[in-house]
């Protein structure tokens, strides 16, 4: 399997490793800066590079690519890899408007290959640990959930006043509400989105604003709700955690950069907490990873590897992968919708 890379950028050394944990050759990057990809290919001993995708897809013999670049340019890029029967991988979000969704899946209806979206966040250790737990039954039925985001306010992209985050519907708020969109969608079904509030309390000139709070309703009246601040004490801090209400208990996650997880039970206050061993066996695991593998660099995330190994698998006729293309559109659409509303209150608020 011959695999290339298109955007040199943070997250593409994640997917290298996880191509070559499932046994993949990458043979070919493309970035439209070359230098970035001369750098990048010879950092991850990657034997070929392009500044031209047409040019990448036309001299390689892919099996698949990996895009990620910014969103902006997710549904052109796999329009063009699809057409030229390449399985894609996209990193979230799948891309950034229904309209370009709609066109992918047209698209994906006439070609035989396949597309996966990296929803990374949904198979962190510590939500593999809830999946668990309530398919045993352990906080009875779900009634609501809520994601946190807490950001300070020097976090890289938020204080580069040039980064491409603010070139998309909702600026940063549009680079990182898919996260929580599809962590809640996993666990409450189909969201509509209910209010969404914005303010300011910091004094970043170019954030109009940089507090964010989503109501989203779903089936059965479940409740999700998604917090998002950049005014989070600390410096270049980021943290991220989910609270689930059931009919039986609560559970609160940690997700990054501590993957931990508390069970509540009404009456019998924490019920089990698995923070301290739990970051051991995630410690041991990576270490163990990194020891194992000594392919490239050292930057592995098992939730990547872990979606890309059942992409697949599927491909291979082994189920299907994780996360569908499907699953994909349905937070590009709610993305989209609390994207228009943080617009109107911009528009409204000038
Ligand atoms: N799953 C996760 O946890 C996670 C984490 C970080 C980023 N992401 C996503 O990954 C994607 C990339 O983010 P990043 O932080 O690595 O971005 P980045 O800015 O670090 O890198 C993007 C790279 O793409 C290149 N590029 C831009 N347009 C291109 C084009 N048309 N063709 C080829 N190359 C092009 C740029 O030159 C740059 O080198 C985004 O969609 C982002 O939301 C996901």
């Amino acid at each position: 399997m011959k695999v290339g890379i298109v955007g040199c950028g943070d997250v593409s050394g994640l997917h290298v490793n996880a191509w070559r944990d499932v046994g993949a050759s990458v043979t070919a990057v493309c970035d439209i800066n070359e230098k970035t990809a001369m750098q990048f290919a010879e950092k991850w001993r990657i034997p070929s590079r392009h500044t031209s995708f047409s040019e990448m897809l036309q001299s390689e013999d892919l099996f698949a690519i990996s895009i990620c670049t910014p969103p902006q340019f997710h549904a052109n890029l796999a329009i063009e890899a699809l057409e030229s029967g390449c399985h894609v991988v996209v990193e979230k979000p799948f891309t950034v408007t229904t309209k370009e969704a709609d066109k992918v899946m047209d698209t994906l209806q006439n070609s035989s290959a396949r597309l996966t979206v990296i929803h990374s966040q949904l198979f962190e250790p510590s939500m593999l640990r809830v999946m668990k737990r309530i398919k045993a039954g352990a906080i009875g039925r779900i009634v609501g959930m809520n994601v946190g985001i807490l950001h300070s306010n020097d976090e890289p992209m938020a204080s580069d006043r040039n980064h491409w985050c603010y070139r998309l519907p909702g600026g940063r708020f549009g680079e990182n509400l898919p996260h929580p969109v599809y962590l809640l969608q996993a666990f409450l079904g189909k969201l509509k989105v209910k209010s969404v509030f914005t303010d300011k309390l910091g004094s970043c000139p170019w954030m109009p604003f940089d507090e964010l709070r989503v109501i989203l309703e779903a089936d059965e009246k479940k409740i999700g709700t998604i917090y998002i601040s950049f005014n989070a004490p600390g410096s270049q801090k980021t943290d991220v955690y989910t609270d689930i209400y059931g009919t039986g208990g609560a559970m609160q996650a940690g997700i990054y950069p501590v993957s931990s997880l508390i069970v509540t039970k009404p009456g019998r206050g924490i019920w089990l907490a698995e923070n301290v061993i739990h970051q051991i066996k995630i410690g041991l695991s990576y270490l163990s990873t990194i020891l194992a593998k000594q392919k490239g660099p050292r930057s592995f995330s098992a939730t990547h590897a872990l979606i890309i190994r059942s992409f697949v698998e599927s491909i291979f006729g082994n189920g299907e992968p994780l996360i569908t293309p499907e699953m994909g559109y349905e937070t590009v659409h709610v993305v989209e919708q609390i994207c228009r509303q943080i617009e109107k209150i911009s528009v409204s608020k000038n």
